[in-house]
């Protein structure tokens, strides 16, 4: 009898303990949930940009890129209004780091933190895209591989990443190319094709651009501006 009460007392009491634990477990869970969201919040607001604040902080950008971006009165200086924001934000950081090597651009970035360059590529992104024109001569070369890509030397359709209309694809951060510059689009791949400018992840530009000949390079350049 005295068994069967001491076992009925310990019961009770772990029961109480039990209790006590998932309580103290809920209050650790909501915690971390607490803390997990603010974290959240704060990566998420670094990584949003504010266009309106970006339109304080290009003082330094104007005398090469322009009020909007697309400015191009320098030789090989890119359009970059109305391009996507990820996209910008890749290269500025890039070019900041020296993973990518833009002699001009040296010391632009300086006194940008980083959410100052997530403003800033918010602001350039939310100005009009350019408009350019395809020299007659070279759509044809330049459609066909655009389009089609060249499966004899493995050259992939530049359209699956760079899209139809030559918008890029802003979700992945994949650039638009139409309205560029032709001599600066015939640079850039140019400089992939000889690993001057490897800041592609996963090569993804270096491998296409390595099987493109010259001929290639400036009706692709010239047919993308073209694009709309
Ligand atoms: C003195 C001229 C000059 C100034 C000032 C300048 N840039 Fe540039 N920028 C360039 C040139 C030239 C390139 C192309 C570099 C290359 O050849 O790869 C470039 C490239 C870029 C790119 C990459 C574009 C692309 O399509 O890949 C971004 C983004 C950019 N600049 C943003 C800025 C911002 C933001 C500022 C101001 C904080 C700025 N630049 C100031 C000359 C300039
Ligand atoms: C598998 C996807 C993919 C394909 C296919 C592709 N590209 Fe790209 N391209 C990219 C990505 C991603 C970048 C940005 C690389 C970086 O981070 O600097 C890029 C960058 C570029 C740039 C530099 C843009 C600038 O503003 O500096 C040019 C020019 C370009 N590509 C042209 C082409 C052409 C022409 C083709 C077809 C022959 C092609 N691409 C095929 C994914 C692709």
């Amino acid at each position: 009898m005295a068994a069967n009460t001491d076992f009925i007392i310990q019961e009770v009491k772990n029961q109480r303990m039990n209790k006590i634990a998932v309580k103290g477990m809920a209050k650790f869970v909501s915690t971390v949930s607490v803390a997990l969201f603010t974290l959240v919040t704060a990566t998420q607001a670094l990584a949003q940009g504010d266009a309106a604040a970006g339109a304080e902080k290009i003082t330094v950008c104007l005398a090469c890129h322009g009020q909007d971006g697309n400015m191009s009165q320098i030789a090989n200086v890119p359009k970059i209004g109305g391009q996507n924001a990820d996209y910008l934000l890749k290269q500025m950081n890039d070019i900041k780091s020296g993973v990518r090597a833009a002699p001009l651009m040296t010391g632009m970035l300086n006194n940008l933190n980083d959410q100052d360059m997530a403003d800033v590529a918010a602001y350039y992104a939310s100005q009009a895209a350019p408009q350019g024109a395809a020299e007659p001569e070279k759509v044809a070369l330049g459609e066909s591989l655009y389009r089609a890509g060249n499966a004899d030397i493995g050259v992939a359709a530049c359209s699956a990443c760079h899209s139809p209309n030559g918008q890029g694809l802003a979700s992945a951060g994949y650039p638009a190319l139409s309205g560029q510059d032709p001599a600066y689009t015939e640079l850039q791949l140019r400089a992939f094709r000889d690993g001057v400018r490897n800041n592609d992840d996963a090569q993804v530009m270096r491998s296409i651009a390595a099987r493109l000949n010259d001929a290639e390079i400036a009706a692709l350049a010239s047919y993308v501006a073209g694009l709309r």
